[in-house]
C-alpha cells in the first residue's frame, strides 16, 4: 500500500494535504486541462540519500507539454528542483517516493479553452513501491480501445484529460480479469499501455514503437534504448509493429516511472516465450533497479541526490 505524504505544495506554498485542493468549477476538474509528470525518488540506505531520476528530463517534458497546450509554466529547472527538494525535506521523506507534478488550470471561466488566467503548479508526494500487482510477470491484454492520434490530443504530452482514453482501456482489461491494456493505433500497429512503453525481444533483437507511433516519449524508455547500447551493444529497433508480431516475441517488458521495467508473461492468453519472464528482461530489471538505487557510479549522471 502506498502512503500519501502530508505536504503538498499548491498556490506556491507548503500545504498539508487536506488543504491542498482545487474548486469544482475549475477548468481542471471540469475538462481535464492540466499536464503532469511523474518522478520517482530512490531511498538508499547505505548513502543515506534519496535519488531522484532524471528530474531535470521530466521538467523538460512538462514545459514542453505547457507549450504543446499553451499553459503557462513560468518556471526555470533550477527553481523546479529547489521547490522538489523543499517538498520532500518537509515530508522528512527517507524512502522510495513518486512525485506527481501537476500544471492544472485554476481558471473558473466557463469555456473549455487553454486561457492562462491562473494555470499553478502543484506536487504531491507518495510512496511506492511496485505499480503493478505482480512484479513476476504481466498477463496484459489487446486494448478494444485505440490510441488516440496525435493530432486529436498531443500523445507527447501527458494531458490530464487525455488519460480518460487509458483508463477506458485500464479499466477493460482489470475488468477482463488482465493486469494491463496494450494500445493499438489507428494505424492498426501497437504503441503502449495505459501508462507505460513497450519493448519486446525477437531472436535476439530489440524492438520498440517508434514516436510517430502516438506514444509517450519516455523517459525510462529512452533510458532502456541507451542501456541496451552501453550494456549490449545493441541498437533497439525503433520501428513500427503489429498486433501479429507481438504474439511472437520471445520476450515482451513495459517500461515506465511507475511500471519501471516490467516483463510481460502472456498477451490475450498466448504465453509469451516460455511464460516466464525472460532472461534479458530479468537481467534488465536488475540493472536498472541497481542503477535507480544508486548503485552503479557509471550511471549516477541519471540521478539527482537530495540530502
Ligand atoms: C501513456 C504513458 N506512456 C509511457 C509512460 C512512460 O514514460 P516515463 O518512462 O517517462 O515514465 C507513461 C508514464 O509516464 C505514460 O503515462
Amino acid at each position: 500500500m502506498s502512503k500519501t505524504f502530508p505536504y503538498a505544495y499548491i498556490r506556491k506554498k507548503m500545504t498539508p494535504i487536506a488543504k491542498a485542493q482545487v474548486p469544482i468549477m475549475c477548468k481542471a476538474v471540469q475538462y481535464g486541462l492540466g499536464v503532469f509528470s511523474g518522478i520517482r525518488g530512490h531511498w538508499n540506505a547505505k548513502d543515506k540519500n534519496l535519488y531522484l531520476f532524471r528530474p531535470e528530463d521530466h521538467f523538460r517534458r512538462l514545459e514542453e507539454a505547457a507549450k504543446i497546450t499553451g499553459m503557462k509554466l513560468n518556471l526555470s529547472y533550477p527553481k523546479f528542483l529547489e521547490i522538489i527538494t523543499k517538498l520532500i525535506k518537509k515530508n522528512k521523506a527517507k524512502e522510495d517516493v513518486y512525485l506527481r507534478p501537476t500544471l492544472y488550470a485554476a481558471s473558473t471561466k466557463l469555456t473549455p479553452r487553454f486561457d492562462n488566467t491562473d494555470d499553478d503548479l502543484a506536487i504531491y508526494m507518495i510512496s511506492l513501491k511496485d505499480y503493478f500487482s505482480s512484479s513476476d510477470g504481466l498477463n496484459v491484454c489487446v486494448s478494444s480501445w485505440r490510441r488516440f492520434d496525435d493530432d486529436a490530443i498531443s500523445s507527447k504530452a501527458k494531458i490530464t484529460g487525455a488519460y480518460c482514453n487509458s483508463a477506458l482501456a485500464k479499466t477493460e482489461a482489470i475488468n477482463n480479469g488482465y493486469d494491463e491494456a496494450i494500445f493499438l493505433n489507428r494505424d492498426g500497429n501497437v504503441c503502449e499501455a495505459s501508462g507505460a512503453n513497450i519493448f519486446g525481444i525477437k531472436n535476439g533483437e530489440v524492438w520498440t514503437p517508434p514516436l510517430s507511433a502516438n506514444n509517450l516519449n519516455g523517459i525510462t524508455r529512452r533510458s532502456i534504448i541507451e542501456l541496451f547500447k552501453n550494456e549490449h551493444d545493441l541498437k533497439v529497433r525503433e520501428e513500427n509493429f503489429d498486433r501479429s508480431m507481438l504474439y511472437t516475441f520471445d520476450e515482451l517488458f513495459f517500461t515506465g516511472t511507475a511500471a519501471k521495467v516490467t516483463a510481460i508473461t502472456s498477451v490475450d492468453q498466448r504465453k509469451i516465450g516460455t511464460g516466464k519472464a525472460g532472461k534479458t528482461t530479468k537481467k534488465l530489471i536488475n540493472i536498472f533497479t541497481k542503477i535507480t538505487n544508486g548503485e552503479l557510479e557509471e550511471y549516477k549522471k541519471w540521478l539527482t541526490p537530495i540530502y
